[in-house]
């Protein structure tokens, strides 16, 4: 038998709403969202909450707790005080759908903006072995869960609605740190990139969204501060000012500069999507129900086609042996 808690939740959608007071029962080992489950269950039927995996894996089950942005999952009712009251809020720098369900598109529509992954032309899957040092370095970035706590935490965007539109925030920084770290990727202005479209200057180290990753990624530590100074070292390099100079932007990058990069908001985006500029004043548009009556299986019948593959759509799997080379001494193979 557990003990009854009191519980805060904000109640209300895109017009309005207020906090709400709840006695709820907890149990040894619960997490948030088991409360709000148990909420559901027995006093709110329609409270409204996304979630997916309770493991921390999906990201979908972001909230403020108490104030802080987390993961309702992956917070223990034991780190609180015995008599101590928990309030439960929609994550504040989305619009609200309806409860703790916010409209977090914001950031589908600035991965949509972040160029894809870029290998050279002609360069086939088995082509290349990537080396383990190389694997490691963005490893961490690769760990993201998207639940886009940082992004929620960010005071550029967070305090100043207006922003939006020019900064596209932590989660997208450490998209582009990844892709500049990736040995293969043949866009070499990732940097530039995140200075003049994604808004890195309006960062200003706070460090905020770090703290509140539950991936524990660095996010400023280990990709903002350091594409901060690489892009220092590019504007104010004297021998790099001096090249400046000398050529015309066009004739750096045909000279080494590398792959330019437009947005891409407008390249392999296919279907409704292409093109769609950003609006924070958008309304959140529920999908339509099918004849039934019910929500069609998203996966399966997405009005959206993917992007295409970087390395072509002929390629079939597995792959044939004699596409891929190893690298291993003679020596280290088990003998047959
Ligand atoms: S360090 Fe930069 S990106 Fe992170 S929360 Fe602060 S201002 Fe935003
Ligand atoms: S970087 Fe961390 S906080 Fe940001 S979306 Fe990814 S997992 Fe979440
Ligand atoms: S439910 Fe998946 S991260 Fe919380």
């Amino acid at each position: 038998m557990g003990t009854k808690r009191h519980f805060r939740v904000w109640r209300g959608d895109s017009s309005g709403g207020e906090i709400q007071d709840f006695d709820v029962e907890v149990n040894e080992g619960e997490v948030v969202l088991d409360i709000i489950h148990r909420l559901q269950a027995t006093q709110t039927p329609d409270l409204a909450c996304r979630w997916n995996c309770k493991a921390g894996k999906c990201g979908s089950c972001s909230m403020e707790i108490n104030g802080m942005p987390r993961l309702g999952c992956m917070t223990r009712m034991s780190t609180f005080e015995e008599n101590e009251t928990v309030t439960i809020t929609p994550l504040r720098t989305f619009p609200v759908i309806r409860d703790l369900v916010t409209d977090v598109s914001y950031n589908y529509e600035k991965a949509r903006e972040t160029p894809a992954f870029a290998p050279p032309p002609g360069v086939k899957p088995g082509d290349y072995r990537m080396q383990q040092v190389d694997v490691e370095r963005s490893q961490e970035f690769r760990k993201c869960i998207e639940c886009y706590l940082c992004q929620n935490t960010c005071h550029v965007i967070r305090d100043h609605e207006d922003n939006k539109n020019a900064f596209s925030g932590p989660r997208f920084f450490i998209r582009a740190a990844e892709l500049d770290m990736h040995p293969l990727d043949a866009k070499t202005d990732r940097k530039e990139y995140a200075k003049e479209h994604q808004g890195l200057g309006y960062c200003n180290i706070t460090k905020c969204c770090t703290e509140v990753c539950p991936e524990h990624i660095k996010i400023t530590d280990n990709a903002i501060i350091p594409m901060k100074e690489r892009v220092v070292d590019r504007r104010y390099d004297p021998l790099v000012w001096l090249g400046r100079k000398i050529f015309r932007r066009d004739e750096l990058a045909s000279n080494g500069g590398g792959a330019g990069m437009e947005p891409s908001s407008s390249r392999g985006v296919t279907g409704d999507a292409a093109g769609t500029p950003f609006s924070s004043s958008r309304q959140p548009v529920a999908p339509d129900l099918g004849p039934d009556g019910k929500l069609d299986v998203a996966e399966l019948l997405a009005p959206h086609a993917g992007g295409p593959s970087p390395f072509g759509d002929e390629q079939t799997f597995p792959l044939p042996d004699t596409g891929i080379s190893y690298n291993h001494p003679e020596s280290e193979r088990p003998a047959h």
